[in-house]
This record gives C-alpha cells, structure tokens and sequence, in this order.
C-alpha cells in the first residue's frame, strides 16, 4: 500500500512523463495537482511516441483512473485536441471513468493567452497562459470547471473578463489584438457537452477511496516552483510537495517521494542557471540528450548536474529516493563535472540564494567518465565501474537512495537499484 508523489529535482524536462509510466503499473489513480498545458511529457512505450501535455501518464495503461486535479489550470479545446490524439493513437479514454477533470480545475480561455503571448517574453513562458490563469484565479475572478454546467453565468463572467483583458492587451499598444467576448464564449459552447462528461465533483473522494495507491504526478520542478523556485523565472504553481495538498484536497500519507533527477541539468526560457555551459559541453548535451522542448520545440540550455541545488530540492519535498535519468546521455564524456557548491562575492554559501544565484559561481567536483555504451544496460552490475561511483556520488552528496537508472527512452531502458 503505497501513496506515491513524483516530483522534478531541476527545472522540468527531468524524464517525469516516462517515470510516472513505469510506475503507473503499480497504482489505481494518477492524479495531477498543478500545471497546465505548459507540461510536456514525452513517453516512448515499444517505439511508439506519444506527447502528453495536461492528461495525467497513466493514461497509457489501460483500467487506470487518472485525475486532472483543483490547481491545473486548461485550455478546452487543447485538452479535447490531446485526448482525440492519444484516441488516434490508439488509447481508449471514457470521460469521467479513466480521465476526470476536477470540478475545480481553472479554464484558460483566449484572453489569458493573449495576454501571455505580450507579457511572457521576460520570464520566456510556454505562451499557455499559465501565469495569466493563476492570477485570476487568486484574484477571485477566473472561471473554474464547474462554472461549464451553468452557461447564462459562463457568459457574463466571459464578458467580463474579455472586457477587462482587452484593457490589459491595449496598455501593451495599438497594434495588440483585441477580443471579441462573444467570439470567446461561441467557441467555448460549442465544445462544452464534449467538455462536461469528464468534470467531476468527487475528485477528492475518488482519491480518498483509493488511498494507499495514489501517484501524484508532478509537472515542471522544483527550481519552477512559484514559492520555492527561482523566483520569477519560475511558473505559476506548486509543483513541489505542498501543491500535492492545495491541488487535490486530501493529505494521504505519502510513503514514496521520488526525486526525478537528470543526469545533467536544463532549463527552458530564462533566468539564472549557475552550471550552464554554453560551450562545446552544452552543445553536446543538447544534441545526444535531444534536449528540444516537447511543448514548445525550443532549445534546452545545457550544464553540468547541479548537486547543491539538488540538495534544496531534496530538502523542500522530503524526498525519499532518487530516480536518476539518462544517464546515457554522459556516455561519451572524458571528465564528468557536478556543481557541489556555490560562491557568492568570494566566500561559499551555506544556504541556497534562489534570489541570487545569477551571481553565484558554482564550485565544481570532477571524476573520469566511463566512455562505454550504457543503453543496454538492465541491472546495476551491468553499468562500467565509473557509472556506479557516479551515482554512489550523487548518493552520498543527496544522502539519498538512487532507486532506479534510467539509460534510455523505452520503459525497458531502465535499471532498478534495491
Ligand atoms: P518530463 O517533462 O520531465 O516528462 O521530461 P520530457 O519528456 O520533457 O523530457 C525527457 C526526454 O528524455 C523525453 O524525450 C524522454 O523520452 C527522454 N528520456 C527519458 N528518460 C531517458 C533516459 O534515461 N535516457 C534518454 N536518452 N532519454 C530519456
Ligand atoms: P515539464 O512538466 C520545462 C518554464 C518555461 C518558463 C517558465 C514559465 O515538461 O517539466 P509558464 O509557461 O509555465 O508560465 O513558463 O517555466 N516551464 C517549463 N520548463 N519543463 C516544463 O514542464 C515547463 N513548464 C514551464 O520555459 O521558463
Ligand atoms: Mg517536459
């Protein structure tokens, strides 16, 4: 009987969507508690490719439930297009019986968008209206799921809100698109009978029910969180371990805190990133960890696996194990470099400057790579002898297990540690 919580140690992009695959097998419900469509999740199972953006991984296994939990935010017709191309892929999808959007989740409606697309440059968002959504939200003034069942006040509330965002989009300038309120709302009512068989009220007994065999899937990282990341080049929500309560509404004990961590580390968009290489490394990185963003198809930035940073994420979400991924994508690397440290104006930090680290210099530690294929490795005594002390590092400087290896994109490129 395990709850399990599965959360990102970096700033997304960590190899989540093919973890919460492999462990899916082995719970009933997959719920996400925040996010949005600026999730991508990439998951290859026997070849076969498929992008998830909003709907939780689990949907890839048959007789699973998966939740779209309180604090995702969504775009209607994106969400309907990503359900008919996983249908077109082959999977089956009964609304409301294994796919449920919470009553409470937030809609994203064309105006947040816009809104995004003008204001988002800075922070180098996804463009989805991310942050646009959770402002309404806390500002009281944002439309969630239930409010689908009830059109007369859906309109008003569109209006209203239409309104007030083409005044936002004129401050931008002239030249920025305005909305028509109407143009938003027929477009809305027109998908909303397909929308409503899968919101449910009961998000939170269904998880309550099934206690003991939940996965909370995270989206994006810790170092994304809005409270506790690198703030504010960060997202919008919690993905870190208190959002699994604010987004869901129970707190089931969570026996499994899985760490997802990238055998080296990348960021999307902008904001500091102390052990990037934008040199040759990066590039090499880039190129054999196909470091291109599934949403939004942007380069990755590169760098060195940043273990101070790791440590902080350890510490905010309590987590239990490590799960290391593509560790493949190191192969090749003479000298393997791991950031343990930062220094500010000369002198080393004992704390984490989420707000300073722009000025940070990271303080390296190095050991020799394995130079051997690792990709069809299945058991630990088959990985070289520096791939093993590579990890036991990681182990050591977390003081956390590694549980499991991934050295590949297919579920069976995967090497689990007792
Ligand atoms: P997520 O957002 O955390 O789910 O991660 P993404 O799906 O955005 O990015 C991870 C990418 O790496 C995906 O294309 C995965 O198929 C791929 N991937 C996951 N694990 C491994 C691994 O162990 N080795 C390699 N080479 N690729 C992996
Ligand atoms: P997954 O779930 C990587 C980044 C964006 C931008 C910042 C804010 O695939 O790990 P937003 O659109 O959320 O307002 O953008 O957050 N970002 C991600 N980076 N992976 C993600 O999700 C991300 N979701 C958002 O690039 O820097
Ligand atoms: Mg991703």
């Amino acid at each position: 009987m395990t709850n399990t919580h599965l959360v990102g140690l970096q700033w997304g992009d960590e190899g989540k969507g093919k973890d919460v695959d492999i462990l899916s097998e082995k719970h009933e419900v997959i719920v996400r508690y925040q996010g949005g469509g600026n999730a991508g999740h990439t998951v290859v199972i026997d070849g076969k490719v498929y992008k998830l953006h909003l709907v939780p991984s689990g949907i890839l296994r048959d007789g699973k439930i998966n939740i779209i939990g309180d604090n995702v935010v969504w775009r209607p017709q994106a969400f309907l297009e990503e359900v008919a191309a996983l249908e077109e892929l082959g999977i089956h999808i009964e609304p409301g019986k294994n796919l449920i959007i919470s009553d409470g989740s937030h809609l994203t409606l064309p105006y947040q968008q816009a809104l995004d697309a003008v204001e988002g440059g800075k922070v180098g968002t996804t463009g989805r209206g991310i942050g646009q959504t959770y402002e309404d939200s806390r500002g009281r003034t944002g439309i969630r799921a239930f409010e689908l069942f009830d059109p007369s006040n859906l309109e008003a509330m569109i209006k209203q809100n239409t309104d007030y965002y083409n005044h936002k989009l004129r401050w931008h300038g002239p030249d920025v698109e305005q909305l028509s309120h109407n143009q938003v709302f027929d477009d809305l009512s027109k998908i909303r009978e397909q929308l409503i068989p899968f919101i449910r009220p009961d998000t939170r007994e269904i998880l309550l029910k099934y206690d003991g065999s939940v996965l909370f899937e995270g989206a994006q990282g810790t170092l994304l969180d809005i409270d506790l990341g690198t703030w504010p080049f960060v997202t919008s929500s919690n993905p870190t371990k208190g959002g699994v309560y604010t987004g869901t509404g129970v707190s089931l004990e969570l026996q499994r805190v899985i760490g997802i961590l990238k055998a080296y580390q990348t960021r999307v968009g902008n904001g500091p990133f102390a052990t990037e290489q934008e040199n040759d490394t990066g590039e090499r990185l880039r190129e054999r960890g196909k470091e291109f963003g599934t949403t939004t198809g942007r380069p990755r930035r590169c760098g060195w696996l940043d273990l101070f940073a790791g440590k902080y994420a350890c510490e905010v979400n309590g987590v239990t194990e490590i799960s290391l991924t593509k560790l493949d994508v190191l192969d090749d690397e003479g000298t393997i470099r791991f950031g343990v440290g930062y220094e500010l104006d000369g002198k080393q930090v004992d704390y984490f400057p989420r707000f300073q680290m722009g000025k940070c210099e990271p303080i390296y530690d190095e050991m020799l790579g394995w130079k051997v294929d690792t990709t069809k490795a299945r058991k630990p005594s088959d990985l070289p002898k520096n791939a093993r002390r590579y990890i036991e590092r990681i182990e050591t400087y977390l003081d956390t297990p590694v549980k499991r290896v991934g050295v590949g994109k297919g579920r069976d490129q995967t090497i689990e540690f007792d």
